[in-house]
């Protein structure tokens, strides 16, 4: 862990009075690197919000580098017209190869003989429970087992919540930004441990999708919600009965809990614009608020993610309930929302 590189931004952009509690770097800091040719986009991003509380604890560095730092002609070429034709430019391999070896980032060849792992077992496929890294296939090679070189784009594996929660378990993230048409297939084949896309759709850039990532990663970093607990309880895949209340046994928000949604939220005035909050969260009946959440998380995944219903874990009275919503929902005829 570098020193100088975990104060780089908080210094530099948090007030002093935010940066309590420092946290000792070499046991907790995780360090993102993001190697972009638009350094600018991220600097609002890293001022507000969680991103900056992580920061000024120290939970977290984020240094961004200038591809165009790592060009040596005059004009700072960073792309060039791609071979075999067509249209855009694509990112040249070269400057792209020099970033990384700044960072002490060596090609994956030479990562694999330092690490300890040489590849994903295929016993760690994704139906055995325990998974290989999401975005890596059993037999894929494995990079040193805590760090990860990351290209944004949009030929990408899809990018999960599960994929947030095994990357929050790392030393480093280091993510390279792809541009126009794209970038030279070579640095992905020398460097990179996986290929990202944050959805089904094209982005000018991956920049935007590299502070998706760090985002999602980096508000699962214990202490970075000011809950420790928070990101924990909301995570895909976390058994109901472990994620059902808080310390005062209120039933609390269960984003992707089990796979499913999360149920809707609403805080005071009780009565806004004549629409009353639901009368079973005004009354302190714990046991009725979970039902009405857990049915409203039912009605939520149902109508607006009904394929993630396929591998939730649901319960007998889920899969009851469920039934009759889909019963009543038929009555209801199309055109209803849920
Ligand atoms: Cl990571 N990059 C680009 N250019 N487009 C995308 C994307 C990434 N993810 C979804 N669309």
């Amino acid at each position: 862990m570098q020193l100088e590189n975990c104060y780089w931004l908080t210094l530099k952009h948090i007030p002093r009075r935010l940066m309590r509690k420092p946290v000792p770097l070499s046991s907790v800091c995780m360090r993102f690197d993001i190697v972009t040719i638009f350094p600018g986009f991220f600097t609002s991003f890293f001022e507000n919000g969680i991103l900056r509380r992580a920061l000024a604890e120290g939970l977290v560095t984020v240094d961004v580098h200038d591809l165009r730092a790592f060009t040596h002609d005059r004009h700072r070429t960073v792309d060039d017209r791609p071979f075999g034709g067509g249209e855009g430019m694509v990112l040249k391999p070269a400057p792209l190869a020099e970033a990384l070896a700044s960072l002490g980032i060596a090609p994956k060849a030479e990562r694999l003989c330092q690490g300890t792992t040489s590849v994903v077992p295929q016993e760690l496929q994704k139906e055995g429970g325990a998974s290989a890294p999401e975005g890596m296939l059993a037999g894929d090679p494995a990079p040193s087992p805590r760090d990860r070189v990351i290209l944004l784009s949009a030929q990408g594996r899809p990018f999960t919540q599960a994929m947030a929660r095994e990357l929050a378990a790392l030393d480093r993230v280091v993510l390279l930004c792809g541009r126009y048409e794209g970038v030279d297939e070579r640095i992905n084949e020398i460097y990179c441990d996986m290929e990202l896309s944050i959805g089904d759709y094209v982005l000018s850039g991956g920049e935007l999708a590299a502070a998706v990532v760090v985002d999602a990663v980096m508000r699962l970093l214990p202490g970075a919600l000011g809950n420790e607990a928070s990101s924990e309880f909301e995570s895909f895949g976390v058994a109901d009965a472990e994620i059902d209340t808080d310390v005062v046994g209120v039933p609390r928000s269960q984003y992707g809990a089990g796979g499913l949604l999360d149920y809707p939220h609403y805080t005071r005035p009780a009565e806004f614009a004549g629409l009353r909050v639901p009368e079973t969260l005004l009354n302190g009946d714990h046991h009725g608020i979970r039902l009405w959440r857990r049915e409203q998380q039912l009605r939520k995944t149902l109508a607006n993610r009904p394929d993630l219903l396929e591998h939730a874990a649901l319960s007998k009275e889920d899969r009851k309930l469920l039934d009759a919503i889909r019963l009543e929902t038929e009555k209801q005829g199309p055109g209803t929302r849920d």
